[in-house]
Parts: C-alpha cells; sequence; structure tokens
C-alpha cells in the first residue's frame, strides 16, 4: 500500500505540492509520513508518526526548500508505525520512498550489515536505500546504481528516489505496485495514481512493470525492463474526479452513505435506459451469449458484492456462478473453462491480489470485464473491458457508497446476460429495470429513518459482539454489516447464513448478545423467523430489519425484539436497501465509541500489497 509524491520544478519550493499530493493518496494508508527534498547539496527530510495532520504541524516550523522532493504516507508492512519507519528512509547520498514489499530484505539486510552498515530502521526499504549508496560509492552513475539495485532486489515495488548529487532529477521506478509520470509546464511529477497528479497535470503517462524512468522538470526518460528507451502513451486525466470535502458532514463516511441516492442515480444513468426500460451496457470486445459460467473476483466489501450479485445471475440469467476470494483463488490453479468470463470487482482498481488474479486470469484466456470506481486504475488498463461504478471519490476507508454502486453496475449486466441468453424476456427486464430505477427512492426512504437508529444503537450499546444473521441475499448483507462494524467501531462481528447458525455460532448466545437479523417479507421470511426465534429462546437480543408485512408475521414476538422498518424489498431493491441500516449502524456504533471513523486503525482504502 502506502502513497507516494513527488515533484521535480526549476526552482521553486516543492513542499506543499508534494504535501498537498500525499493528501490525495491518505487513503493508501495512514500511519505515518514524511516528505524529503534536496537543498544546497543536502537532503533534508521530515518525518512523523501517525496521519497526515501530523506532518502538517511539523512542517510549519520547518522550510524544507528545495526544486525536487518526494513524499510518502505510509501503511505499515515491515516495521510498527514510528517515525524511525516513516519514508523516507535517506543516507548521505540518497532519499528513497517505497510501496509494496521486498521479500529477500532480511537476505539483503544481513549482506548490507556485514559491509558495517547501521540500519536507522526496521523498514524492508531502507535496504534499497544502501544499496543504490553502495553502488554510488562504487562509482556507478545514479540511473546505472538504480538499475543495478532493481536486480538484487525482489518483490513488489513502486520508488521515487532522488540523489543528493543531482538535484535536476528525480527517478521512479516501478515493478508489481503503481506509479504514474505526470507533466506540467515546468514541472513533472510522479503519484501513485492519476487521482494525484490532477490536481497538477492533464496527462499521466502510467510506468508498467520493469519501466526506471528519469525526470527532470522540462522532459522525462523511460526505460523498460531490457533497458531499452521506451515511449510509453500518456492519457488525459478524469478531471471530474476532484479532491472530495466533507461539507457539512462530520465524517466522509456519513458524507458517503448520504450521497447514495444521487450516487446510485448516476449510475443507473449510465447502464439503464429510463425510457424504454432496458439495461444498456457499452459492447464488449467478446461474445457473452452462450455463457456456462461466470467467475467473480474480488477482496474485502466488494468480495461481498459479488456474493449478493451471483443469486442475480443465477435467477436471473441462469449462469452458474463461482465467487472467489482473490487472494486464495490467485493461487488456487482452480481449472477454468478457456473463454469463459471473469469479472474483477474493485473500488480501487489496484487491489493488489485482485490484479494478480485478473493477470492469472488473462493467462488462462479468460474474457475479462472489470467493474471499478477509479478510472484508469491498473484493473480497468489490464481488463478487456472495464464497467465504471460511478461513484466519485470515496474516501471513508470503509466502503458505503462503492458497494452499492458495484450492485448497480452487477444487476445490470445480470439482466443483461439474462436477456441475450433469453432466460428474460422483455417484459421481464422492463420490470427489473423498474426496480432498480427505484433503488435511489428507497434509499432514501431508509435515511430519513436515522434518527430512529440512532436511538436503538444507543439502546444497544454498549455492544462487546455482535452477530449478524440472513439468508439468500441478506446472508452477504449480513457479512458486509458485520465487516463494518469491525472495521470501523474494533467491535467483533460475525456474519452467518442464519441457518446454519445452529452449527456453532448458536453457542455464542448469550443473554443480550445483539443478534441482527436481515429479512424481508418476500423472501425465505418464515424460514429466517424461526432463527429469530431461536435467538429469543435463548436471551438474544434481536434487532430485526424487516418491512411491515414481515412485523405483522410475527405477532406478539415483536414485544420482544428492537425492529427497524423498511419498504417492502424484491430480489433487485432488497440488497440495496438492507445494507443502508447495515452502514448507519455501524457509523453510529462507532461514534459513541469515539473512534476514528474515516481512518480506522491499521486499515487502508486500497491495499496494493498481497
Ligand atoms: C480494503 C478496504 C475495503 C475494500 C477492500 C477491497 O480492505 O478497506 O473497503 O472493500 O480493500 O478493495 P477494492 O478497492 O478492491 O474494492
Amino acid at each position: 500500500m502506502c502513497g507516494i509524491f513527488g515533484v521535480i520544478a526549476n526552482n521553486d519550493n516543492v513542499k506543499d505540492q508534494i504535501f498537498d499530493g500525499l493528501r490525495r493518496l491518505e487513503y493508501r494508508g495512514y500511519d505515518s509520513s514524511g516528505i524529503a527534498t534536496i537543498n544546497n547539496d543536502q537532503i533534508n527530510c521530515i518525518k512523523s508518526q501517525g496521519n497526515l495532520d501530523q506532518l502538517q504541524k511539523k512542517l510549519i516550523n520547518e522550510d524544507l526548500l528545495g526544486n525536487v522532493g518526494i513524499g510518502h504516507t505510509r501503511w505499515a508492512t515491515h516495521g510498527v508505525p514510528n517515525e524511525a519507519n516513516a519514508h523516507p528512509h535517506i543516507t548521505d547520498e540518497v532519499a528513497v520512498v517505497h510501496n509494496g514489499i521486498i521479500e529477500n530484505f532480511s537476505l539483503l539486510k544481513n549482506q548490507i550489515s556485514e559491509t558495517g552498515i547501521n540500519f536507522k530502521s526496521e523498514t524492508d526499504t531502507e535496504a534499497i536505500a544502501h544499496l543504490i549508496t553502495l553502488y554510488l560509492k562504487s562509482g556507478m552513475g545514479s540511473y546505472e546504481a538504480i538499475r543495478a539495485t532493481t536486480e538484487d532486489i525482489k518483490g513488489s515495488y513502486a520508488l521515487a528516489i532522488i540523489v543528493r548529487s543531482e538535484p535536476n532529477k528525480l527517478y521512479a521506478v516501478r515493478k508489481g505496485s503503481p506509479l504514474a509520470i505526470g507533466s506540467s509546464d515546468s514541472k513533472n511529477y510522479i503519484g501513485s495514481d492519476g487521482y494525484s497528479l490532477g490536481n497538477y497535470c492533464n496527462e499521466v503517462t502510467y510506468l508498467k512493470d520493469g519501466d526506471i524512468a528519469i525526470i527532470k522538470n522540462d522532459a522525462f526518460e523511460i526505460f523498460d525492463h531490457q533497458n531499452e528507451f521506451i515511449n510509453r502513451k500518456s492519457q488525459i486525466i478524469d478531471k471530474t474526479v476532484t479532491l472530495a470535502e466533507k461539507g457539512a458532514f462530520k465524517h466522509f463516511m456519513s458524507k458517503e452513505i448520504h450521497e447514495q441516492p444521487s450516487v446510485i442515480q448516476d449510475s443507473i444513468s449510465h447502464y439503464i435506459n429510463n425510457e424504454d426500460l432496458t439495461v444498456n451496457l457499452p459492447k464488449f470486445p467478446f461474445n457473452i451469449t452462450n455463457l456456462k459460467n461466470i467467475t467473480l473476483v474480488a477482496c474485502g466489501s466488494s468480495y461481498y458484492s459479488g456474493l449478493v450479485a451471483r443469486e442475480w445471475f443465477e435467477k436471473l440469467a441462469r449462469v452458474k456462478v463461482d465467487v472467489e476470494i482473490a487472494s486464495e483463488f490467485r493461487y488456487r490453479e482452480a481449472p477454468m473453462d478457456s473463454s469463459g468470463l471473469t469479472v474483477f470487482i474493485s473500488q480501487s482498481g489496484e487491489t493488489a491480489d485482485t490484479l494478480a488474479a485478473l493477470k492469472h486470469c488473462k493467462k488462462l484466456n479468460q474474457k475479462t470485464i472489470s467493474i471499478v470506481n477509479v478510472p484508469n486504475s491498473s484493473m480497468c488498463r489490464n481488463s478487456d473491458s472495464s464497467l465504471k461504478i460511478f461513484a466519485g471519490p470515496e474516501i471513508g476507508v470503509a466502503s458505503t457508497k462503492a458497494f452499492t454502486c458495484q450492485l448497480v453496475v452487477l444487476a445490470s449486466l445480470a439482466i443483461h446476460i439474462g436477456r441475450i441468453n433469453g432466460n428474460l424476456s422483455d417484459d421481464d427486464e422492463n420490470n427489473y429495470v423498474k426496480s432498480l430505477l427505484d433503488v435511489p427512492r428507497l434509499i432514501s426512504n431508509v435515511l430519513d429513518q436515522e434518527e430512529d437508529l440512532i436511538k436503538i444503537v444507543k439502546e444497544l450499546n454498549p455492544i462487546k459482539n455482535a452477530l449478524y444473521l440472513g439468508r439468500g441475499q441478506m446472508y452477504p448483507v449480513a457479512l458486509e454489516g458485520a465487516l463494518k462494524l469491525k472495521e470501523i467501531s474494533y467491535i467483533h462481528a460475525e456474519g452467518y447464513p442464519a441457518g446454519e447458525m445452529k452449527h456453532g455460532p448458536i453457542a455464542l448466545l448469550e443473554k443480550g448478545l445483539p443478534v441482527i437479523i436481515g429479512a424481508p417479507s418476500f423472501n425465505l421470511f418464515d424460514k429466517t423467523a424461526s432463527n429469530l426465534y431461536e435467538v429469543i429462546a435463548r436471551d438474544g437480543n434481536v434487532l430485526l430489519i424487516t418491512d411491515q408485512e414481515g412485523l405483522n408475521h410475527l405477532g406478539d414476538t415483536t414485544k420482544k425484539i428492537k425492529s427497524f422498518i423498511v419498504d417492502e424489498a424484491n430480489i433487485i431493491t432488497a440488497p440495496f436497501i438492507y445494507t443502508i441500516p447495515y452502514q448507519l449502524f455501524a457509523y453510529h456504533t462507532a461514534l459513541l465509541k469515539g473512534t476514528d471513523v474515516d481512518q480506522p486503525r491499521n486499515l487502508a482504502k486500497s491495499v496494493t500489497v498481497e
């Protein structure tokens, strides 16, 4: 993970621009940060433990002048998040920032230590700084020293490097972790993504694996893995993705929860023709008729959106679906139908495991579609076809609006495939599309009841553990609800298929344990209600999310539980409607507990390491 930003200018002070770039990359990690510049033949470096606010406080008292500099915002892999382990890592000669993991760093560290060098940090990155320095001292030029170092290190990395003796150059290296160069009139930039560069540049050039770039303020050259000069095509930066502001909301997460009706509307308008009530997807560069099997691959909340969508593909399109956790799938060597369709779901489009799974599937001749939020992300660029979800920048680490916008695209794709394979009639398509068009209104209705939910949260708190139950699509929605609670309030929560409770989780039931059950009346309500009775019989504290009809079914039992009533749902609308109370529940529980909602401990928005 980690965010990298660098600037080279004519004779400007680059510190503020680097800091601004890091702000845009904070979603990639925020446990420590730092900036290094070259000034008066010397490398200067300021680092701080904690998020960028802490670095900002330090920078106020420091000049940190220089026309070239690099910055980093970290998500710890090797070494605890303290100031010593924060990047940049410097020697007398170089400063290095790194995103990725150097797998052979212990070996390298031992070899370097034998030369008498003492390591100041526990990081793998410091080895890179020393290696380059050793090569420089052996008489190599900077570029040669960097290339020689890349031959020694194994693993994945994006590196930004400055060399004390060359204040007119900035070096960028990529293998496995993303890095891009942005250009403007008299300055050049590097950043971990196009979004971080969007404030300063109109065009961006993405490095490819094995590339090393030598960047001056007015030009840059890229050399590929064979050390050949190469012309990489630049791309226009999507400026619609602007720096998100919290506005009147206390947290980005709250803002993003409340944005859902409008961003879902946006997403719908890209994929639905609301005049003739049909799905309108871009043409794929391959044939998707007669698909026998679809594989959905993702991590985290994106994986849960895949689990929700499985039922759409199965029921609406009658296609068999495997939903795979990317980190497991990529190493399982699962046999795959040649020319099958694999869909990769990711908010960031950069998650290392999902990206690796995509590359693996391409080798297996799969047709690949990515469903992503961040335009021009690695997954967009590497898949045969990409469907954007149009959620806008999602800053809160716990995914909310990206999850529901992914569902819009997945539902559209399932309806589309159902239509072209003849499983859905015109009328079926029109009806499902109508349901999808109703989603923004239905979500607004849930949001209007936020105060009721806050009351319930206060009554249930303090919570130490929680169980989330559901059947059918309500099971992955329960998983997502439990994940939200874990992520931002650090409360242990488990999502379980309601019918499976008796095979284990029932042992957890004790007086007062909050058990949150999602059960729309249209689907398996009585089955889920049986599990609800089992919880009540063991003194669990039930919060039931259902519609009025569901509640009516329960008769007097309603007096023994808490309930939150939502609109009646169907197979399309249910996952959307029932996700919102879970998001609000997690948010308000975290607020009561006082945790950092937008930047929860140990997490990062974009997980670019394995
Ligand atoms: C991290 C985030 C989650 C996200 C997951 C997958 O764990 O905190 O919110 O669901 O990564 O990320 P992606 O960008 O691939 O959807």
